[in-house]
């Protein structure tokens, strides 16, 4: 007899019973329009092998970094990374950490202070929360994209607390949400945090190099990073790599070296790693912009096929490389991902409880390399199934 706990097996089966089980899947041979390789770098060849040649040419024999960069493991290619970082994102400085899940535990776990008030978008990613489980500040969440509830929020909240004096108030977005691929108006957020001099923290995890004249994300896009108090960028989704930074001014990166907890007490990324991002950013500027454009066109044809099928009720609004589909619960959108599998397209089902009952969607991630027949024929489908 199995001695597994009870207390698991039950949680388990509970996920079995709601037809809300995850598993791990093998990689499919189906149409793409499930990873977040929106521009084709993680399989493009040129970039492999111009990464291959920088670790030649940078004459790297290193397999691992040997330890936490705070230790034995801060070679010098950090230091280029983060100047080069820092420059095409025109910001201070910047901090990488092993992964955009790191940097945001290690952020919000360090960041905001006891009796600091963080308030966060409710559709944000599960990383940024669960750094704001590790901080002694208050958090609340403002209804998605909804700058009048945050204000609302904010107001109740302090009128309610007497010792606010000398609190920082922190504001939690992402630029383009990973879930439903739309974005807060940026603007008029920067304008309220700037007014009220509160402290704006954004995720561009799904931004960067889809926005941007080069790729550099959407707050740069729209001009407004000198507003912004510290930007997450990430390298495992348009970039093609893996790994992250906090952007913000030199003395937030001194702050987080000496207590982001996930930055300190972890080996640092490998060299290979560290070259890849490079050389992943190297040829975004360089060879990038082709693949932007046809991912620009792709998610315009998208959107364009949405309405002429007359699909556009199902969809949420996003000009993103994200297109999210609302098939409420769990049955439906399984089913109808699992018919188009079978016609040969990859359309990943986004189930309770990752997104709340009622809001089950089917996710399509466009990217530069779908071509407008798949673009156009999974559509076909999706009409005929729902
Ligand atoms: C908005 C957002 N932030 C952070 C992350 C975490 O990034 P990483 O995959 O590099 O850990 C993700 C990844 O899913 C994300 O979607």
């Amino acid at each position: 007899m199995s001695d597994f706990p009870n207390k698991l097996q039950r949680k388990l089966d509970k996920r079995y019973n709601e037809n809300s089980i995850r598993q791990l899947g093998e990689s499919s041979s189906l149409v793409d329009f499930s990873s977040n390789d929106y521009l084709g770098f993680a399989n493009n060849e040129e970039l492999f092998s111009k990464t291959f040649q920088l670790l030649l040419n940078k004459n790297i024999a290193q397999n691992g970094a040997t330890g936490s960069r705070l230790l034995s493991g801060n070679y010098p290619l950090f230091s280029e990374l983060e100047k080069m970082l820092a420059e095409f994102h025109n910001v201070e400085n910047a901090l990488v950490f092993n992964s955009g899940y790191d940097a945001n535990i290690g952020f919000f776990g360090a960041v905001p202070q006891r009796g600091d008030f963080v308030f966060y978008d409710e559709w944000i990613h599960a990383s940024i929360r669960d750094g704001l489980l590790m901080t002694h500040a208050k958090s609340y969440k403002f209804s998605h994209n909804d700058l009048t509830d945050l204000k609302k929020k904010i107001t109740t909240i302090l009128q309610s607390k007497t010792d606010h004096v000398d609190s920082e108030i922190y504001v939690v977005t992402e630029s383009v949400f990973s879930m439903d691929g739309d974005s807060p108006d940026l603007k008029e957020l920067v304008r309220f945090c700037k007014t009220n001099a509160y402290r704006l923290v954004i995720d561009e995890a799904h931004a960067v190099g889809v926005f941007g004249d080069t790729g550099q994300g959407l707050v740069q896009e729209l001009g407004l990073q000198n507003h912004v108090f510290a930007r997450l960028v990430t390298f495992g989704k348009a970039m093609g790599v893996h790994g992250a930074a906090i952007l913000g001014e030199n003395r937030l990166k001194e702050y987080l070296v000496n207590f982001a907890r996930s930055f300190i007490y972890s080996t640092a990324l490998a060299p290979y790693s560290t070259v890849s991002i490079v050389s992943a950013y190297d040829f975004l500027v360089n060879e990038g912009n082709s693949e932007r454009q046809q991912l620009k066109e792709n998610i315009r044809f998208f959107k364009e096929e949405v309405k002429k099928k007359k699909l556009n009720s199902h969809f949420i609004e996003s000009d993103s490389a994200i297109q999210s589909c609302i098939l409420p619960s769990n049955d439906m959108v399984k089913s109808v991902s699992d018919k188009l599998a079978i016609k040969g397209f990859d359309v990943k089902a986004i189930l309770s409880p990752t997104v709340p009952q009622g809001t089950e969607r089917l996710r399509f991630c466009i990217h530069s390399y779908n071509s407008k027949e798949e673009l156009g024929l999974v559509l076909q489908l999706l009409s005929t199934y729902i």
